[in-house]
C-alpha cells in the first residue's frame, strides 16, 4: 500500500512504542497496533505485560473486561486468561484445556515509552525481540543528560504511519505547515546533513545567522534578530524519531551571542494501528520545568497541524486511489531512504520463513 509496494503493511519484527509507560496500570489499556488487538496492564508486582485483546470464545474486547489479580476475566461469559496468554477458568465447565490460549507480546519499559514487539507473537523464539535494538537513552539524549523529560500527547491520527513519517523525515514543512509558530523559510532552504546506519537515518541541518522562527519573539521578546539553531532528528525504524532543536543568539549580537534560548529533544513515535490510522506519541525535554511546562499548550497546535496534514492527505488517498505519481524533489532524499529501508525490512520478512526471526 501506499507509499510501500502493493501488499507491504509495516514492518513486524521491531519495536514500536505502545505507550508512555505512565499510562500503564492496573487499569486495562486496549490499543490496537498492527492490525492487532492488544490489552496493557501492570500485574500485582507492577511488571507490565501485553496481551491479545480479543476474547476468542466471541470475540469480545478484552479491554472492556476486569482484571482478577494478574488475570483477565472476560466481560462476556467470564473466560479467564492469565498474563501468559493461557486460559485459567472456564465458569460454565470444570477444566480449562491447554490449548486455549491468547497470544502475548513482548513489552519492555525503557525510557519513559513501553516498547512492543508484534512479530511473530505465537512463535516462540525470544531472541527475536531483542532489548539491544532498542534506541539508546543516552544517545536519543533522554537519560544521562540535564534534562526534563516529559511525555506530551497521545494522538490517534487517522491516516496512515508512513505519512507522518514522511513528515518527519522531511523538515523543509516548518517554515510553512508550522509558519506561525516553530518555523522559518530558512528550514527547507539550509543544506541537510544525512548519515545512514543500521535501522538508523539521521538528518542534520545548521542554520546560521537567521532570522528567529515566531516562538523566539513569543518567549524572549522582539529584541533578538539573529539566531543560530541545529535542527535535527534521528529516525529509529520502525516508528521512533529523536529530534534536536538547539537555538542560541548568533554572533552578529555584540552583546548577547551565545546565549541559549533553547536546548532540548522532542521525540515522535508513530506506531501503525490499521493500514489507514496510526497512534502518535509526542514527547518533549527542556532546561528546566518551567521551559517545559511552557511548551506543552505552545506546542500543541503545531502537533495538531501534523495530524491535519496527515489526515487530510489521507482523505486525498481515498478519493485518488493507492498508487498516485509523485514529483519528487530534492528534499525528499530522507523520506524517500526512509521508506526503502522500510520496505526492505518489509520485504526481509515476507522472504523469511514462518517464524523465522526476518532480520
Ligand atoms: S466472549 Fe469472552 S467469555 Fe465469551
Ligand atoms: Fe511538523
Amino acid at each position: 500500500m501506499y507509499p510501500f509496494r502493493e501488499g507491504s503493511f509495516a514492518v513486524r519484527n521491531g519495536w514500536y512504542v505502545a505507550g508512555f509507560v505512565n499510562e500503564l496500570g492496573r487499569k486495562l489499556l486496549a490499543r490496537t497496533i498492527l492490525g492487532q488487538p492488544v490489552v496493557m496492564y501492570r500485574k500485582e508486582d507492577g511488571t507490565a505485560v501485553a496481551v491479545g485483546g480479543r476474547c476468542p470464545h466471541r470475540h469480545f474486547p478484552l479491554g472492556e473486561s476486569c482484571l482478577k489479580g494478574d488475570a483477565i476475566q472476560c466481560g462476556y461469559h467470564g473466560i479467564t486468561f492469565g498474563p501468559d496468554g493461557q486460559c485459567v477458568k472456564i465458569p460454565s465447565q470444570a477444566h480449562a484445556p491447554r490449548s486455549y490460549r491468547i497470544p502475548t507480546y513482548p513489552l519492555v519499559e525503557h525510557g519513559i515509552w513501553a516498547w512492543i514487539w508484534m512479530g511473530d507473537p505465537d512463535k516462540a523464539d525470544p531472541d527475536k525481540a531483542d532489548p539491544a535494538l532498542l534506541p539508546d537513552l543516552e544517545e536519543i539524549g533522554a537519560a544521562g543528560q540535564d534534562l526534563v523529560l516529559r511525555p506530551f500527547y497521545v494522538e490517534h491520527v487517522k491516516g496512515r504511519y508512513q505519512l507522518l513519517n514522511d513528515n518527519l523525515l522531511d523538515l523543509t514543512h516548518l517554515g510553512y505547515l508550522h509558519a506561525g509558530s516553530i518555523g522559518t523559510e530558512d528550514n527547507a532552504s539550509a543544506p541537510e546533513e544525512l548519515t545512514k546506519e543500521h535501522r538508523v537515518l539521521r538528518s542534520r541541518r545548521y542554520i546560521r545567522d537567521a532570522v528567529p522562527p515566531p516562538v523566539v519573539a513569543q518567549f524572549n521578546g522582539d529584541d533578538i534578530e539573529r539566531v543560530d539553531r541545529v535542527i535535527g532528528m534521528d529516525f529509529y525504524l520502525p516508528g521512533f524519531h529523536a529530534g534536536i532543536s538547539d537555538m542560541q543568539i548568533a554572533e552578529s549580537n555584540p552583546v548577547r551571542q551565545g546565549e541559549v534560548l533553547n536546548r532540548g529533544r522532542v521525540y515522535h513515535a508513530v506506531t501503525p494501528e490499521t493500514p489507514t490510522t496510526c497512534h502518535y506519541f509526542f514527547a518533549l525535554s527542556a532546561r528546566t520545568e518551567e521551559e517545559v511546562d511552557r511548551a506543552f499548550p505552545y506546542l500543541q497546535p503545531v502537533i495538531a497541524e501534523d495530524k491535519f496534514a496527515t489526515e487530510e492527505i489521507e482523505k486525498m488517498l481515498a478519493i485518488i486511489g493507492e498508487n498516485p505519481d509523485e514529483l519528487l524533489i530534492r528534499s525528499d532524499r530522507n523520506a524517500v531512504e526512509g521508506r526503502r529501508m522500510l520496505q526492505a525490512m518489509m520485504d526481509a520478512e515476507a522472504e523469511a520463513p514462518q517464524g523465522s526471526p526476518g532480520r
